[in-house]
């Protein structure tokens, strides 16, 4: 294995290696967060966290297609009440805990954001595609998402990031309104609206009947997502969509991205973060490059 540094400070967090726990896949537990931080990954966040206990859409919520997944959760979780516990667990893991959180309105997110203190920055889940009232319900809205963005911003102190949708017609839009409320960062992309249906019976498979779309088919989405933001933001550009191997990650972040994060690829392979690390240092070495050389790589290919 190589030892080309890939420590990155990303929003002003130290962060050993570009690679982060997506919200919502394995964050649901501190146990199951700190587990994450000992495989590789270089910060986690947390499933997204709302203001009152949610139990979800009904079963079944996760499909399993040829090129990735379908989800409609439906935000399941116990309120920042009663995670925070888990959020102090979690940061036992040594690594940055970035907590994800959902809300209708600018008031709910600040009342979450203080009843979570401790985070090492907000993840502003403005981008769910399945939850009513909720996701990207908010996130459409520019006018909206700069609100949310500037009220978490005079909350606290910590990095705010916010998570953005692909399910709108320009997502540079939504990235400039979060830019303009005071985002240290955009984080691209969640879902993809999508949909499947049982060919026996007829009937839509998930209980929600409809849901988001991630994995290997949504990679070239968020890649074109990333491009148009980094092109267009001066902030950071976090990618997520689709990512399960070094080269997809190199991709990413020819991209624009400063750092990727990974969901679906963890499902089927824990060891992820450490094979995307030791992929990337080795590749970065092969090419005499460090991260700043191919972050937006493929922008100053066509626009040197
Ligand atoms: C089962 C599942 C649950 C998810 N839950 C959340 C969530 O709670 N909050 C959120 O912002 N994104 C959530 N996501 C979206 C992921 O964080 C990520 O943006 C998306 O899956 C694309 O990345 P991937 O292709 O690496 O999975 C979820 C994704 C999956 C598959």
């Amino acid at each position: 294995m190589s030892s080309t540094d890939l420590s990155i400070q990303l929003t002003g967090l130290e962060l050993e290696t570009p690679t982060i726990l997506a919200a919502g896949v394995l964050g649901t537990t501190g146990a199951s967060l700190k587990r994450m931080t000992g495989e590789g990954a270089g910060a986690v966040v947390t499933k997204s966290i709302g203001s009152e206990p949610k139990e979800g859409h009904p079963n079944p919520t996760m499909l399993k297609l040829d090129c990735g997944f379908l989800n409609a959760m439906g935000l399941p979780n116990p309120s920042y009440r009663d995670f925070r516990k888990e959020l102090s667990i979690a940061s036992e893991g040594g690594v940055p805990v970035i907590a994800s959180v959902f809300g209708a309105h600018p008031d709910e997110f600040v009342e979450i954001i203080i009843g979570l203190k401790g985070a090492s920055a907000y993840e502003l889940n403005v981008s769910c595609p399945h939850a009513s009232g909720y996701g990207t319900v908010v996130g459409t809205d520019p006018v909206l998402v700069e609100e949310i963005t500037r009220a978490a911003k005079r909350t606290t102190d910590v990095p705010v990031w916010v998570k953005l949708t692909p399910n709108v017609t320009d997502i540079v839009e939504i990235g400039e309104a979060a830019s303009r409320g005071g985002a240290d960062a955009v984080v691209a992309i969640n879902t993809v609206r999508g949909m499947a249906i049982d060919i026996h019976s007829g009937y839509p498979i998930l209980g929600n009947l409809y849901g988001g779309l991630s994995g290997p088919a949504v990679r070239p989405v968020a890649v074109k997502c990333v491009y148009d933001l980094y092109k267009a933001l001066d902030i950071p550009v976090i990618g997520v969509g689709g990512i399960g191997s070094w080269q997809d990650a190199v991709e990413m972040m020819m991209a624009g991205a400063s750092a990727v994060q990974v969901g679906s690829a963890v499902h089927d392979n824990v060891n992820i973060f450490s094979e995307i690390t030791s992929g990337l240092s080795a590749y970065l070495k092969a090419n005499d490059h460090c991260l700043d050389d191919i972050i937006g790589l493929a922008h100053r290919k066509v626009e040197p």
